[in-house]
């Protein structure tokens, strides 16, 4: 069968790791269907090469219900095309279920301003890097479901499946009030406190998405551009980095990817159906269901 698509342009924001490795996994997998793809991080200030596609994936993080202002930033400088696709997915840590549902409305509206015939949009769920950790065994089991949720996006996108989601209406209320979160991280980003275990090795300047950190006098100097990606508190090599306000939005034991997917449980079969989860989690639960039940390790 011939794919719907053949030239796809893959663009993603991503804090902590989770989009980009859903991201890299997109890739892998349409280019083993023959696709030709490019992939584009979307940072501050970044230089853009519109590349010719038929399909642009645009991937982001779940932010206070919404996207990453980033990503409207993107959106709002692209040049406007005229026969080109999109599929827009996002990523959570709790799920396709009120208040999140309406977090693609507004990239999706946008894409649609600048001529972009938006045909899909879906959610994906990586372990949340925000408050606390799905409990045991969710965070291994989402990485693990990446792959074949990836497979079932790409099977449908070649084959030219159409997907809408129908968000509800309370939850674009929330949708909207998220967008508050951006001023709120301008003003959290810049309380970051640096402790005595600052080696000034320069990592966070050099990894912040947003450009808003910068070394003065060997010293990490934050501005008021920040995200609230918090890629810089869990990835700073010598955890030396304090949140200076609103401390409970760090998970306390860290947050790092590499390491939960190191410690997948191997020769394992778990039905998730029978996982008692708690409400918090039940969207995890929902989406877990929804990719399959077999889990071996
Ligand atoms: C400031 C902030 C706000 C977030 N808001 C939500 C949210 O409203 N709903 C949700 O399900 N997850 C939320 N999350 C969790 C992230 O969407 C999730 O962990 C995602 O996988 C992070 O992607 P990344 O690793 O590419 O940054 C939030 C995370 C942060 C840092």
């Amino acid at each position: 069968m011939i794919n719907a698509y053949s030239k796809i342009k893959i663009a993603y924001y991503s804090g902590t790791g989770g989009t980009e490795m859903a991201s890299k996994q997109f890739q892998k997998d349409l280019e083993s269907k023959g696709c030709i793809c490019t992939i584009e991080q979307i940072t501050e200030g970044m230089n853009r090469n519109q590349e010719e596609h038929d399909l642009l994936l645009l991937l982001f993080p779940v932010h206070a219900f919404n996207a990453p202002n980033a990503v409207y930033k993107w959106i709002d400088a692209l040049e406007a095309v005229e026969k080109a696709c999109a599929a827009v997915i996002s990523v959570s840590g709790g799920g396709d279920i009120c208040p999140n549902t309406a977090c693609r409305v507004s990239s999706i509206k946008r894409l649609t301003q600048k001529g972009y015939r938006v045909i899909y949009d879906k959610m994906i769920v990586m372990p949340s890097n925000w408050i606390i950790l799905p409990p045991n065994p969710l965070p291994y089991l989402l990485i693990q479901a990446l792959p074949k949720m990836v497979r079932k996006i790409t099977d449908d996108l070649l084959s030219d499946v159409r997907k809408k989601t129908h968000p509800l209406w309370i939850d674009r209320i929330f949708s909207l009030i998220g967008r508050l979160e951006t001023l709120g991280g301008h003003y959290w980003g810049k309380q970051i406190k640096v402790t005595e275990h600052c080696t000034r090795c320069g990592w966070c300047a050099e990894h912040c998405p947003s450009g808003n950190i910068i070394m003065l006098d060997g010293r990490p100097t934050f501005g008021r551009k920040c995200h609230f990606c918090l890629n810089c508190i869990y990835s700073c090599p010598s955890k030396a980095l304090q949140p200076g306000i609103f401390r409970f939005i760090v998970i306390q034991e860290g947050y790092c990817l590499q390491h939960i997917a190191e410690q997948l449980p191997k020769n394992t079969q778990i039905p998730v159906k029978d996982l008692k989860v708690g409400l918090l989690w039940l969207g995890v639960k929902k989406y877990l269901m929804s990719v399959g039940d077999d889990w071996e390790g």
